[in-house]
Order: C-alpha cells, then structure tokens, then sequence
C-alpha cells in the first residue's frame, strides 16, 4: 500500500525516519510532501495514495474525492477539525487521531506561556509569580490534565471543568470541580483552554466570560483560535486594562491587538504546541502503527467516523 505523509508543517527528521520505517518493515511504501505551498499540491499528490498522515492538514471533501484508491487516514495528534469526516464517511475512508501523543508537548507550552505573561514577556518590568494563584483548566481531557499536575507542581491551585466528565473524575484527576464555566472565569488568575472546535464551541469564549476573569487575570489559548470570540476578547481587553491574552493559534485580529494592548497580547507566529521531537515521534509513530495494524487486521481503535 502507498501511504502518504503530508505535513505543511514537518515533523522532525527522527520522527518522519521512524515513520518510513514502519511502514516499509510492514511491506507498504511511504511517499512525502512536505512544505508544500498550497492545498492544490495536497490535492495532487493524493492520486494514487492508499492511506494519508497529516498533521493540522486540510483533509477536505476536495482531497477525499481526488484519492479513489484511499481507505485510512490518520490525523497525527489529536483535534481532528481539520478533517471532513463526512466526506471520509460518504467515500468509505476511516479517518482517526492520536489522542494523547502530543498532549505533553502542548501542556508545557501551556505552562511555559503563563510563565511568559506573567513575567512580562520576559521584559525587565516587575512581574508576578504564579505559585499560590489559582489556574482553571476549561476541558480536562490528556492536555488539560497534564497542566493541571504541572500547575499543582509548580504551586497553584486548579480548578477544572468539563461537560464530558463528571465531578468525581475532575477531582481523580487531582483538580477542583468548578460548578460552570462562569465560576471557573470568574474565579481563576489564569484560564487555560483546552476544548476542541466545534459547532458548539466555536466563538464560544467571548466578552462575557473574559471580563468575569478577577483583576488582572490572564487567558490562555494553546487550543484552536475558532473557540474565541475575537471581537468580544478586543472589547474586554479595552475594557480591562488588566487582562492579557496569550495564544499559540493566533487570532486573526492579532495585529489590531498588539497595537493596542501592547505586551498584554501575545502569539506564536505558528503553532508549535505539539513542535518537539517527542511529540512529533509519538504522534507520527503512532499514526504509522495504526494504519499498519488497519491494513494488517483491520483494527480501527481510534476511528472517529464509526
Ligand atoms: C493537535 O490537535 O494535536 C495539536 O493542535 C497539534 O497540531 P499540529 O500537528 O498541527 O502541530
């Protein structure tokens, strides 16, 4: 079988040589595109591709439709808002992710970027510190636990909430339950999101819910920047001189923001949350490993179109 590694944004050589050789050890053949400038050059290259790894990569119906011999495609991490998966459905491709591969790279970005903002960028003005404050972590799945254990690490108190696990599992995983989202904005020096977009989601995190943040509270984005209502954040940052945002998806009015605000606003020019050689090792191995086990047995553990 052909599998095809699309990355726009590569993984690191250890973790594509580690890929290659699965794949080959299991009798398939791995082809690259790397880099590449434009969707079209996705489109194209998918011809005659029996499975596809990709990261953020658009798999949209157009890339479905191109690849009539596909049958698997697995996204190496673990939102999956980048595939169509009605379209994978209706062309009969399974199509799953990685759920967890990545989720300590992007929890210590999660706590690097806290420290970042608390320190003012790392400028010499007078900073704060973050032990003895408080951390609410909106979605406790593998990253929003992971920064919870490394927040109480380093001191802080966390609180958590999710609509997926009930308040025992909140507290299993070593954080507070928060009653709803209002109490943990509310009650939280700093928020950190770890929820995925969706229908429900997206724009969901707007004026109302930043600015019921305690003064001089900040808001921390390693999520997807869909999930903010931009607008809203620019309105409740003019309107709090004491609020920051940081993010790792950066938003489209970032250029607007950090003309107003200052140092109060900061984004990575790209997102690099799940950038490290570990992370792009785990995932990318993991993806080559399920599409192996799929062609081999059929095992579809992490199919998200069942
Ligand atoms: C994920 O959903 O796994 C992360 O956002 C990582 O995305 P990336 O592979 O594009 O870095």
């Amino acid at each position: 079988m052909k599998v095809l590694l699309a990355t726009q944004k590569p993984f690191a050589a250890a973790a594509v040589a580690g890929i290659r050789q699965i794949v080959e050890e299991n009798g398939h053949e791995l082809v690259l595109l790397e880099k590449y400038a434009a969707q079209e050059d996705f489109v194209a290259a998918v011809a005659d591709v029996d499975a596809i790894i990709v990261r953020s990569d658009k798999v949209t119906a157009e890339v479905v439709a191109a690849a009539p011999k596909l049958k698997i495609v697995v996204r190496a991490g673990a939102g999956f808002d980048n595939l169509d998966l009605a379209a994978c459905t209706e062309h009969k491709v399974v199509a799953m992710n990685t759920p967890g591969q990545n989720s300590n790279a992007v929890a210590e970005l999660a706590i690097a970027m806290m420290i970042f903002m608390a320190r003012g960028q790392f400028t010499p003005a007078t900073g704060s510190e973050i032990q003895g404050k408080t951390l609410g972590i909106q979605a406790f799945g593998n990253v929003g636990r992971l920064v919870g254990a490394k927040a109480k690490a380093l001191g802080m108190s966390v609180k958590a909430i999710d609509p997926f696990l009930p308040a025992e599992k909140i507290v299993e995983g070593g954080a507070e339950p928060a009653s709803s989202l209002e109490e943990l904005y509310s009650t939280c020096d700093y928020v950190s999101i770890h929820i995925p977009a969706t229908p429900q989601t997206i724009g969901s995190i707007g004026y109302d819910l930043i600015t019921k943040m305690p003064k001089g509270a900040t808001l921390i984005n390693t999520a997807r920047k869909e999930v903010i209502d931009e607008a809203g954040l620019e309105k409740a940052l003019e309107e709090r001189s004491d609020l920051k945002y940081v993010a790792d998806v950066a938003p489209d009015n970032l250029a607007a923001l950090q003309e107003k605000f200052g140092l109060r606003v900061f984004a990575t020019p790209k997102k690099m949350g799940a950038q490290t050689q570990e992370a792009n090792v785990n995932a990318g191995l993991a993806a080559a490993r399920q599409i192996c086990a799929f062609f081999a047995t059929g095992e579809t553990r992490f199919q998200l179109n069942k």
